[in-house]
């Protein structure tokens, strides 16, 4: 009946010449109308279509609706090159290099929510160019261990600063028509046994630590999609997990957005049907190349889905549900006509990505004010370590891209101080020579097939000579380092960089060591290098932006989001809980890897402040090379009844000769509580630019649930009434000024 209305009113525009636009395709109209007008015109096959896959990363819409396709791209730091329809190898694009960002923990590091949208902004930008509507990303798992391999695509190990960072990202891409797909929902925070890995986390840990930031995504930044991960969660994969999607996602935080399932990550259909997938991708590799049919009709979510429905082993409301989320994601992204059109590599793009790896350079150590580099004295440099020379955008997994260039940490050295330093290079140590990933290349030979001891011998000649010594070394994007897929196998550096390390600091004592990687490591000549700096994967403008840095074209000021551990038993994943856990055999069967979160809501800084530990640089700490001093926080005595926030007051004075940025961290202390409560838990922080002598009054709101935590019987968040003092910090190591209130 409807398909007949339907037809006359079509036939009555031809004749009448007056064709009215279906509500669907009318975008004047309310987006809700829009859909449920589309879905009361689909079929049941059309709508089993649009749920999944048809090739590696897109989805086919409803051609005869003018229902446009879904295209979905990698993410999380740069537009992955394009892949054949049904293989991960390159399609062979010529115009498909991109503007590569530096790594989320790097943006991270900026402590700087306006770099977060700088950074959305702009990877939106290059995604809506190539006509991407979503955008799998940004990472936000939290840092449970430093050996997790994917640590570098997130942003650490704070719930509060992850959430203030993840919203701008979002909101950023989002300004394009481009929807982020926030990942990995929830609990993914390791990548060895990542399909079978089962985290047994109680309710207080998973409020407190591992949801906040997926929270503030869904209901701040308003994601149109979110990635659920390929791990277990009490009984279910992530992906189509009850409690994780239906119950919390779009129950209890009410989200309206899709749903996409990691790219292989679904196993079955029933509890796909039912626990809150709403797209399928990557289910398998072999789409039309292999076997009788179209792989893809054969997903889960596809014919046997559709079969489910006719046998009435499924009803049509679950599916009509799914089918909503997808069709507003498509409204709200390729079917949006208002987005903008993009662009890709443009001067902005290759600007920000500059500007943000500055930004994200974390001073450590710098003793004697070693830097920044002084060019009347220095003549001399020794650059040491195949960091310098290593092209770091291709590699990793699925955040591997095709830059349109990559300027390396020797080659920003040469061009920024070459007219007045002499710089000579000893590469010290082989690590991984290679660099492909699914067929792009970065074009570099590293093979060398000198002896580790004449790389040494070669490289201790060098530094001798030298006026000041940078090694540029850490971890690279192979497997076990930072890479999907595999785990670090120890927190040292490899390579035998330890020792190197330790040999240059005692032929020259000007050494500056620049460690590239997204995740700790051990580093135990601490105390013997006098400057230590965390470099982080900067992307295109790696060389530019750590050359501005050591200059001191810019003067340094981002800030761990991570701590800085001295051994793995300082992690509260090692030392108590479990990592990467134990076998078991679950309800049905199958073995997973059950990894019992015993620490709880004791991760990073947290554990050291509950065990007096002294981390090698706490959470939060980075130098500048001005210094500031902080004057007396002042907070009101009383957080009264009436009050929904109370502000606190902090001054502070930037006392050296440079301009500066300083990020200011307010810290809360429950100082009695009836239940286990950190010491201390980051609740606000602000970044501000200091002249030399100039003085700003910081000022932080409070409110309420800032000082609650989660109360896992009553299912809520609860303040208990009493004394809470705020410790305001540099770092999580260095609280520079005291203050507190009763709050009733
Ligand atoms: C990764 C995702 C990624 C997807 C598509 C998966 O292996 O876990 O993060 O977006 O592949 O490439």
């Amino acid at each position: 009946m409807k398909k007949l209305l339907l037809c006359v009113s079509v036939l009555l525009g031809v004749f009448t010449g007056k064709a009215e636009t279906p509500v669907y395709l009318d975008d004047s109209k309310p987006i809700e109308e829009r859909v449920e007008d589309a879905l009361s015109r689909m079929t049941l096959r059309e709508k089993i279509n649009l749920i999944h896959a048809q090739s590696k990363f897109s989805a086919p819409g409803v051609p005869r609706l003018g229902i446009a396709e879904i295209w979905c791209t990698d993410g999380p730091m740069g537009v992955r090159p394009e892949v054949l329809w049904d293989e991960w190898e390159q399609a062979g694009w010529t115009n498909d290099s991109c503007t590569a960002f530096p790594s989320l923990t790097a943006l991270a590091a900026t402590w700087n929510p306006d770099m977060a949208l700088l950074y959305g902004k702009s990877i939106g930008e290059e995604a809506r160019f190539r006509n991407k509507s979503v955008l799998l990303g940004p990472g936000i798992n939290v840092y449970r261990t430093p050996l997790n391999g994917r640590n570098f695509e997130y942003m650490g190990e704070d719930p509060y600063l992850i959430s203030e960072m993840v919203v701008p990202y979002v909101q950023g891409v989002q300004s394009n028509g481009v929807a982020a797909c926030v990942k990995h929902f929830a609990l993914n925070n390791n990548e060895i046994n990542r399909h079978t890995s089962n985290p047994i986390v109680d309710d207080r840990t998973l409020y407190e630590i591992y949801l906040p930031g997926f929270k503030a995504a869904a209901t701040e930044g308003d994601a149109w999609s979110f990635m659920g991960g390929y791990n277990l969660f009490r009984g279910e994969h992530a992906s189509y997990n009850p409690i994780l999607m239906n119950q919390i996602l779009k129950g209890e935080w009410d989200w309206d957005g899709a749903v996409i399932s990691d790219w292989g990550a679904v196993h079955d259909t029933a509890t796909a049907v039912s626990g809150g997938l709403d797209m399928e991708f990557g289910s398998w590799t072999n789409g039309l190349t292999n076997g009788q049919s179209n792989a893809y009709d054969n997903y889960f979510l596809a014919q046997p889905y559709l079969e489910g429905i006719q046998n009435g082993t499924y009803s049509e409301d679950e599916l009509n549900d799914k089918v909503r989320r997808v069709l507003r994601l498509t409204f709200r992204t390729a079917m949006n006509r208002n987005r903008p059109w993009g662009a890709m590599n443009s001067d902005e793009h290759v600007a920000a990505a500059r500007e943000i790896g500055e930004e994200g350079i974390v001073l450590l150590k710098n003793d004697n004010n070693i830097l920044p580099i002084d060019t009347h004295k220095t003549k001399k440099i020794a650059v040491i370590g195949e960091n310098a020379i290593k092209k770091m955008t291709v590699g990793g997994g699925s955040s591997s891209l095709k830059a349109r260039y990559e300027i390396t940490p020797l080659e920003g050295l040469q061009k920024r101080f070459g007219d007045e330093a002499e710089i000579i290079y000893a590469r010290g140590y082989v690590g991984d020579p290679s660099g492909n990933y699914n067929g792009v290349s970065t074009g570099q030979d590293l093979s060398d097939s000198r002896s580790p001891e004449e790389l040494t011998a070669e490289a201790l000649q060098v530094a001798k000579d030298a006026d000041l010594v940078i090694f540029i070394g850490g971890l690279n994007k192979s497997d076990h380092q930072d890479a999907e897929d595999s785990d670090r196998e120890t927190l040292s550096l490899p390579y035998g960089q330890d020792e190197l390390i330790t040999s240059l600091a005692k032929v020259n004592p000007n050494l500056v060591m620049l460690n590239i990687s997204g995740t700790g490591v051990a580093m135990p000549w601490v105390n013997e290098v006098p400057v230590i700096l965390q470099g982080w994967y900067l992307g295109n403008e790696t060389g530019n932006a750590i050359a501005s840095v050591l200059a001191g074209d810019v003067n340094p000021s981002g800030k761990l989001p991570y701590t800085y551990y001295a051994s793995l038993d300082q992690v509260g994943a090692h030392a108590e809980g479990e990592y990467p856990g134990h076998k078991s055999i679950d309800a049905l069967g199958n073995e997973v890897m059950d990894i019992p979160y015993n620490e709880g809501i004791y991760v990073g800084y947290r554990y050291i402040d509950k065990n007096k530990l002294k981390p090698t640089f706490p959470f939060g700490h980075g130098l500048s090379y001005t210094n500031y001093e902080y004057g007396k926080a002042v907070a009101p005595k009383f957080f009264a009844k009436d009050d929904d926030k109370i502000e606190i007051v902090v001054p502070v004075t930037n006392t050296g000769d440079r301009k500066g940025k300083e990020t200011v961290q307010l810290y809360v202390r429950d100082v009695k509580s009836s239940v286990d409560r950190p010491y201390k838990e980051l609740k606000r922080f602000k970044k501000v630019e200091l002249n030399p002598g100039e003085t700003k009054d910081v000022k932080f709101e409070l409110d309420r649930s800032a000082l609650s935590y989660f109360d896992a019987d009553k299912h809520d968040w609860v303040m208990e009434p009493g004394d809470f003092e705020i410790l305001i910090g540099a770092s999580s190591g260095d609280i520079r000024s005291k203050t507190s209130f009763k709050a009733e």
